[in-house]
């Protein structure tokens, strides 16, 4: 079922309520691919009644970034929902979510705005204000569907980190849970941005993965020190890389780490041609 406004979902939410059915409900921009169909595939299994969201919030992405380019495959996404057994696409038009205008106009002005520390690095750095904008909407989301569970990818594990204090600060009745990246076979995570890369980029795609993979190599046989664990990436890099970071942090409150350990991090981002692209590893699982 795809439902277009706020006041069906909240009609049908009602009912299932009514029931006592448990919701889970997994936020997408859609463009879904197996990494969502991983957190679907979850949401499916644990929940009574699961609800997925396709929504590209324009509130998240910078003057200079690719809201308008951003890949918008609302009927392929329904067949896949469909198949996996959601009950609800969620697919709002951006007056729907923000009223006529958004932005500008008085219609939506509140955003939930995550603690400086938390966005003042990694990709908050460069993407000014994308993490108001992903608080904002994802609070709009909990608030329309009152999930009693939701499921996001460690693929954004600085949002997922910032979803978990929202909801932990503001005392949201949702558990939020966390579900490990999905990796082609090459290694190369599963993002919806690699439809933007030509076959030669693809191929530099994966110094991501295998800059990560190399660094818990090193981690494992007992290098803790990051600046030499940061060192071992200049190997994989060329100049078709350019690199925005290669970060150790820690697991729970993104605290910058000078020596490794198995809570710790790996967060990286890479620009290949117009294509950014991000990916972690924590260097504490097997
Ligand atoms: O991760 C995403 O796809 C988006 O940031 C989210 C959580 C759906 C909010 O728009």
């Amino acid at each position: 079922m795809i439902l277009h406004t706020i006041a069906e979902v909240r009609e049908q939410i009602k009912e299932w309520k009514k029931q006592g059915l448990s919701v889970g409900l997994v936020p997408t921009m859609g463009a879904l691919h197996a990494g969502h169909k991983s957190l679907i595939d979850k949401s499916v299994e644990k929940c009574d009644r699961t609800v997925v969201s396709v929504f590209v919030n324009p509130i998240q992405f910078g003057p200079s970034e690719d809201l308008d380019k951003y890949p918008r495959t609302l009927d392929a996404d329904a067949e896949m929902c469909k198949n996996a057994g959601v009950d609800i696409v969620f697919a709002p038009s951006p007056k729907e979510m923000y009223g006529e205008g958004h932005i500008m106009s008085n219609d939506f002005l509140t955003y939930v705005i995550p603690p400086y520390f938390y966005v003042d690095k990694l990709c908050g750095k460069s993407r000014i204000g994308h993490f108001d904008g992903v608080c904002t909407v994802v609070n709009k989301l909990f608030n329309i569907v009152q999930p009693d569970f939701a499921f996001f990818g460690q693929k954004d594990a600085q949002q997922l980190i910032i979803i978990r204090k929202m909801v932990n600060d503001l005392n949201i009745p949702v558990e939020i849970i966390s579900c490990p990246i999905v990796r082609e076979e090459s290694g190369l995570a599963l993002s919806s941005r690699n439809k933007y890369l030509n076959p030669q980029e693809k191929e530099q795609a994966l110094a991501l993965s295998k800059i990560l993979y190399n660094i818990k190599v090193c981690y494992d046989k007992g290098v803790t020190d990051t600046r030499a664990l940061f060192e071992t990436a200049y190997g994989f890099l060329t100049p078709a890389h350019s690199l925005e970071y290669l970060d150790f942090r820690d697991e729970n409150d993104l605290e910058e780490k000078t020596v490794a350990d198995d809570n710790t991090r790996v967060f990286i981002a890479v620009k290949i041609g117009n294509v950014r692209l991000i990916d972690n590893i924590l260097l504490g699982e097997n």
